[in-house]
């Protein structure tokens, strides 16, 4: 029995399609289990590029059943326009082997309107910096209990009459921002095709994923966003609205958390935001320019340019406390080629002296510093490297630093995007393994 978690460790984007994409080799099912359309993960398999973003990171393994879980927020016009662009691209029975549950909550356009609305007229300090896609409402509706279910697509009258509850619920809300509250029909009518298309892919997605896992079937179950992005335990209120970390895979695909066996986390080399909040190790110098240009960091999403710097060992130490991090999946160690020195955070001096855990609830204060150690960089490109001794001796030095430093092992290298520029150390479902 086993199901793996992959949960980001950082503030997203550290490349979890591409862990969730290789590992799937092994894996039967894929269940998203938190996030929406904020998500961009990108699946790089020969000469081809996709970036999903409702849609499971193992939607290009043929044979792999992709469910969105209960945990997620869909917005139906992004759903039905990533299964097209699939089948476009010549992917068959994409829909056949999808499973969209039924409790998923759905983001309408009047979502998306209050967020794009809240976000223009918040004052600067006070914006988000979120992608605009609705999540924050949607979840707001979730919690308040006005919110609308998938499974609520089969009856489209019955869903007028939630919708209308839910818009004078926001109404006020709505106005008061300079929006315009829209008509019932307005939201209906552009639903119907979609929820044509969408009722047949519903389904108990709590019901599938326990079964499978009881058949022995192997389960991968993929976050989005990141640890410091969620909304627990995240830079709060510089997060996301779901719970991104690895206790919300269980609520999320709804199955005991003693079902996960292994959770496994992913991390850049370096760090990366985008949006607004604290990034202590930001950098705002030729090296920052190094890691934007040579990692290409540009969000998946929005494109806005990601805030890029070192990488910070407190931060990931937190993240593998708050997740239970069995093992590290390291990604763009290639990134790093070309400079001179690489610097880590080690610990943090705060008024308080030098903590060696991250001062989260403190990050706004300007008096609380990273400290730094600085290793020997490499120049050698690693791309074309499939186990770890074909690594230069610094960028394995800096591969064992991070490791102790973290207090978690490395289960996994990426070198590059493409599915082939992995090091495979451990594979969480059948032990050790060849690289891809
Ligand atoms: P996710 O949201 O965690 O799935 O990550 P994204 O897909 O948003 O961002 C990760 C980016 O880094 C994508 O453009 C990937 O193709 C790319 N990527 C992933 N692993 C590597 C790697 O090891 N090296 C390099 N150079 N790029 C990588
Ligand atoms: P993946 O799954 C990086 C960030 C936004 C913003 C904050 C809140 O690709 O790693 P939201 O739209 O969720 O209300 O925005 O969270 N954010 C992400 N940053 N990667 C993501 O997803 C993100 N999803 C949300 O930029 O700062
Ligand atoms: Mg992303």
């Amino acid at each position: 029995m086993s199901a793996v978690v992959i949960v980001g460790a950082q503030w997203g984007d550290e490349g979890k399609g591409k862990i969730v994409d290789i590992y799937t080799e092994f894996a039967e099912v894929v269940v998203r289990y938190a996030g929406g359309p904020n998500a961009g993960h990108t699946l790089v398999v020969g000469d081809e590029k996709l970036i999903v973003r409702l849609l499971p990171s193992g939607i290009l393994r043929r044979e792999t059943l992709c469910v969105l879980g209960q945990g997620m927020v869909v917005d139906p016009q992004v759903l039905v326009g990533e299964i097209d662009e699939l089948r476009r691209r010549g992917h068959e029975n994409v829909e056949e082997r999808l499973l969209l549950s039924e409790r998923a909550h759905l983001i309408l356009p009047y979502h998306i309107e209050l967020d794009s609305l809240r976000e223009s007229s918040a004052p600067q300090d006070r914006a988000i910096g979120t992608t605009k896609k609705g999540i924050g409402p949607a979840y707001e509706d979730k919690v308040r209990r006005t919110g609308i279910r998938a499974g609520e697509l089969r009856d489209l009258d019955r869903l007028a009459q939630r919708v209308a509850a839910a818009l004078e619920a926001w109404a006020p809300t709505m106005k008061a921002l300079g929006g315009r509250v829209p008509e019932v029909s307005e939201i209906i009518e552009p639903l119907r095709p979609l929820a044509a298309r969408l009722v047949p892919l519903l389904g108990n997605a709590s019901v599938v994923t326990e079964e499978a896992i009881r058949s022995g079937k192997r389960v991968m179950l993929e976050g989005a966003q990141g640890t410091l992005l969620d909304v627990d335990h995240g830079t709060y209120p510089f997060v996301t609205s779901s719970s991104a970390v690895a206790g919300g895979a269980a609520i999320g695909a709804g199955i005991g958390p003693n079902r996960i066996s292994t959770v496994l986390g992913i991390t850049k080399a370096y760090t990366t935001r985008v949006g607004s909040g604290p990034f202590p190790t930001e950098l705002d110098d030729e090296d920052g320019k190094h890691l934007q240009k040579v990692g290409d960091e540009f969000g998946s999403v929005t494109r806005r340019p990601r805030r890029t710097g070192w990488l910070d060992l407190p931060a990931l130490r937190y993240a593998a406390r708050v997740n239970g991090i069995d093992g590290l999946a390291l990604t763009k160690l290639d990134v790093l080629t070309g400079l001179e020195k690489v610097k880590v955070c080690v610990a943090y001096d705060t008024p308080q002296g030098r903590v060696t855990d991250l001062p989260i609830d403190q990050l706004d204060d300007e008096r609380v510093r990273p400290v730094y150690e600085e290793l020997e960089g490499w120049t050698e490109n690693l791309e074309g490297a499939r186990v770890l001794e074909q690594l230069p001796p610094a960028a394995r030095n800096y591969v064992r630093f991070l490791e102790e430093g973290a207090g978690v092992p490395v289960y996994l290298v990426s070198v590059g995007p493409s599915r082939a520029a992995t090091i495979v150390l451990h594979n969480p479902f059948v032990g050790r393994a060849a690289a891809p």
